[in-house]
């Protein structure tokens, strides 16, 4: 058995998900002839409150996207400074948008007004860019999936917007913060002018993000889409799955939430951790012992047939999903337990 806890993109479509996707009905998305997708973009914006949405294939695309409608080029966007669309998506913002970021700290990476006020550029100032965009992250990949409340949220979008900014999400992991919180994403629409969730992550999909945002954004969030090469045809046999994943995965959440703050417990009392990152959600962070690296501990795990993916020079990232149970808790546990390095 092997256990892949390298990230939840890792999981396969389940056979009720493959039925659904087999048997959707589609079309040609490019000539909006699609109904599968249709009913997916409609589905989205209704969760979210918001009137408009734009099935992509990727959340790096769903980002790019967003931010690239809500700016102009030698603009800035405010975000935390491992936020994965300034960290993990290639230098994305400035080569597709032509823009700067002010990067903050955050508290595990939830930034907030009283670090976003001091740095917002003036718009006065011939030598200062215009900081058009504060954008979130929820849940924080880079903080082990650190959460918003929607009152932190609420703060930070009146201020922007009160400011001249707009507001994008990168909800790539949003179901995984609502399992939390418990709020409700009809909620959302309200503070953000984009938002960017994520199909193929804890919810099971093999493709797909959604790009959700006021209706006079749509067109060009479609033009830019089509420029990017993300302009599908008959992918609403893709649709298809995000449809099942919303419908069927979204409570399951909290069991990959349960199963990530048990490996928490574990490696905190293991001699070769030095120390854990707190576990909100799915996502676990430790850093290994003095003296020990993630590739020497990865080779033990390979041995075991456990995958893990090295973080930094000094930590490891666990993510659980749909394709870790129990049974592989059980066994990565097991394993854990008796390393020694
Ligand atoms: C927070 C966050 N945003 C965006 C993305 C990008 O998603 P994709 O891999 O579909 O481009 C990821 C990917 O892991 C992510 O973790």
């Amino acid at each position: 058995m092997i256990v892949d806890l390298r990230s939840d993109t890792v999981t396969k479509p389940t056979p009720a998900m493959k039925d659904a996707m087999f048997s959707a009905e589609v079309g040609d998305d490019v000539f909006g002839e699609d109904p599968t997708i249709k009913s997916l973009e409609k589905k989205c914006a209704d969760i979210l409150g918001m009137e408009a949405a734009v099935f992509c294939p990727s959340g790096t695309m769903t980002n790019q996207i967003g931010i690239k409608i809500l700016t102009q080029p030698y603009d800035e966007v405010i975000c935390y400074k491992g936020a994965h669309i300034y960290k993990y998506e290639g230098g994305g913002l400035a080569g597709n948008s032509n823009i700067g970021t002010k990067l903050l700290t955050g508290d595990r990476g939830r930034i907030s007004v009283e670090e976003i006020e001091p740095v917002i550029g003036n718009i006065n100032d011939v030598h200062q860019a215009r900081t058009s965009v504060v954008a979130l992250e929820n849940t924080v990949v880079r903080e082990a999936g650190s959460y918003y409340t929607l009152d932190q949220i609420k703060k930070i979008s009146e201020f922007s917007r009160s400011k001249g900014m707009a507001m994008h999400l990168d909800g790539a992991r949003l179901f995984n913060a609502l399992a939390e919180t418990k709020e409700n994403p009809v909620e959302f629409g309200k503070y953000f002018d984009t938002i960017s969730i994520c199909l193929s992550k804890g919810l099971g999909t093999p493709i797909g993000s959604v790009l959700v945002c006021k209706k006079e954004l749509e067109l060009k969030a479609r033009r830019i889409r089509k420029v990017f090469g993300g302009g599908m045809r008959q992918a609403g046999f893709l649709a298809a799955a995000g449809i099942y994943a919303l419908d069927n995965h979204i409570t399951r959440l909290k069991e990959d939430h349960h199963r990530a703050k048990e490996l928490g417990n574990i490696l905190r009392k293991l001699n070769w951790v030095k120390s854990v990152m707190p576990v909100d959600t799915n996502i676990v962070i430790f850093e290994v012992r003095d003296g020990l690296t993630p590739e020497k501990c990865l080779v033990k795990f390979a041995e075991n047939q456990i995958k893990a993916l090295p973080f930094s020079a000094s930590e490891i990232r666990l993510v659980t999903h749909l394709d870790f149970n129990d049974a592989m808790l059980d066994k990565t546990i097991t394993a854990f337990t008796k390393f020694s390095f």
